[in-house]
């Protein structure tokens, strides 16, 4: 798909139908994100993949319960590696560009799928420390976003922006 017709197609999706997705789809959204920059190429970030009916449902409860999120055939949490960021960016590292790292990996991930034919929705709205201790991650590493991706049972109105004059700080300095 064309980059740009990939952005515009880009939306959040809330229902997905049963169907699996292919190895193939999955594998090229993993070297879609392993292609992501990040802070002194670190790649300080880690992704869970979950599949498991139980692993989806204890999800979606530690997500204020957004149940639609345990019915995506594939969920992919990711992770922000604390450590790893802190060891070469210190303060910076750990607040700041294991986050950007993570979360650029996610928007890459979302742009893949969608590239693909397939639909997905960033969920920030979570209790961190249960989604912690569901995908077993040590202390360090911060969940920061949870990707549900699948096929598409619904095609939502699309959501409105501001103006561009609007998201600019100033026109001209
Ligand atoms: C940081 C962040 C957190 C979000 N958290 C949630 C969430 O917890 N649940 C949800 O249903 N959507 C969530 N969304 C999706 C937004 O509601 C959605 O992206 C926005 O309304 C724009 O709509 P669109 O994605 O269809 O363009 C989140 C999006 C972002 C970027």
């Amino acid at each position: 798909m064309d980059f740009f017709k990939t952005l515009e197609e880009r939306q959040s999706i809330r229902s997905f139908t049963e169907q699996k997705i292919e190895k193939s789809k999955l594998e090229k959204i993993l070297k879609a994100i392993n292609i992501a920059p990040s802070a002194g190429n670190l790649q300080a970030f880690k992704i869970a993949i979950i599949e498991k009916k139980e692993t989806k449902e204890k999800i979606a409860s530690a997500a204020f319960g957004q149940n639609f999120i345990s019915k995506a055939p594939l969920i992919l949490v990711f992770i922000a590696d604390e450590k790893e960021s802190a060891k070469k960016y210190n303060q910076r590292g750990k607040e700041l560009y294991c986050i950007q790292d993570a979360t650029i990996a996610a928007t890459y991930a979302m742009l893949s799928a969608t590239a693909l034919g397939l639909a997905s929705v960033w969920i920030g709205a979570f209790n961190e420390e249960k989604i912690r201790k569901i995908i077993k991650a040590n202390e360090g590493l911060k969940p920061i976003a949870i990707i549900p991706i699948g096929y598409a049972a619904e095609k939502p109105k699309k959501t409105p922006r501001k103006n561009i004059s609007e998201i600019l700080f100033k026109k001209m300095i």
